[in-house]
């Protein structure tokens, strides 16, 4: 008898053929937010309707005490955990902390959804390959804060956001899914943030449905979809298509 003869048995049953594979527990997601958490509350929509490739959001953690994103995660059933960075005396205390308690939740995916805090080194080795952050620029350009204010300033047509792979450098991860806007004459931050915001609440579901599906991978030389290497600004919804999907009005092309 060969080490495989046991496979080719005629048995009808009990035999390693008839082992159905079970089911993958679900993925587990844990999010990181500082505020209002509205990118959280399409996370956790997109899970109510199954359309999060079979994920969870098992804990969101908030470094602000009283950001309403805990409320939403309350309100959902999820643990919501307040861990304010003020109680720690530097941010390698306070990341070293955040990692406890995210490990403790056995994380496939961290989101990071609003939170307002530059993430040490050591943070990001930790879970390099499974940190997903949203950002409201089309990345490369405006990194960093008041990215609609800064865009409005320098006059640019085209606007939007980005969702990118975590690495050491800020907001300069590789991106994996963007949507662009087209930028009206009559603008204002406000304006700018609210189309900005549909349009992340549109990306980030997707691009956490495809981690989780194992469609969507980190390399060393950038973000992968389905074993391909992503150009380095992703994938990108245009303006047109984000429009159609949020049922927008369609301003005329300039
Ligand atoms: C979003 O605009 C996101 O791009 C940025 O922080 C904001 C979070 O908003 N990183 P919310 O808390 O999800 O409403």
């Amino acid at each position: 008898m060969t080490n495989t003869d046991y496979l080719n048995t005629d048995y009808q049953s009990d035999t390693i053929k008839d082992i159905t594979p079970e089911p993958l527990g679900a993925r587990r997601i844990v999010v990181l937010i500082s505020g209002s958490g509205s990118n959280l509350q399409a996370l956790i929509d997109a899970q109510s309707h199954d359309r999060l490739g079979g994920g969870e959001i098992v804990a969101v953690i908030s470094n602000v005490a009283d950001a309403y994103g805990l409320k939403r995660a309350h309100e959902a059933g999820i643990e919501a955990v307040a861990l304010p960075h003020r109680e720690y005396d530097s941010r390698d205390a306070y990341d070293g902390a955040l990692i406890k308690v995210i490990e403790r939740h056995e994380p496939d995916l961290i989101v990071l959804a609003g939170f307002m805090r530059i993430l040490t080194p050591r943070f990001v080795q930790r879970f390099l390959g499974r940190l997903l952050n949203i950002h409201p620029s089309l990345l490369p350009d405006y990194q960093g804060l008041n990215t609609h204010a800064r865009a409005l300033a320098d006059g640019v047509e085209r606007h939007g956001c980005s969702v990118h792979f975590v690495t050491e450098e800020l907001d300069g991860g590789p991106v994996v899914l963007q949507a662009e806007l087209q930028v009206s004459a009559d603008d204002t931050v406000e304006t700018l943030q609210e189309k900005v915001r549909s349009r992340e609440h549109l990306l980030y579901p997707i691009a956490v449905q495809w981690f989780l599906e194992g469609r969507l991978q980190f390399s060393a030389e950038g973000a992968k979809m389905d074993g391909h290497l992503l150009p380095e600004h992703g994938m990108r919804l245009s303006h047109a298509d984000a429009a159609e999907e949020l049922d927008e009005e369609l301003d005329e092309e300039p």
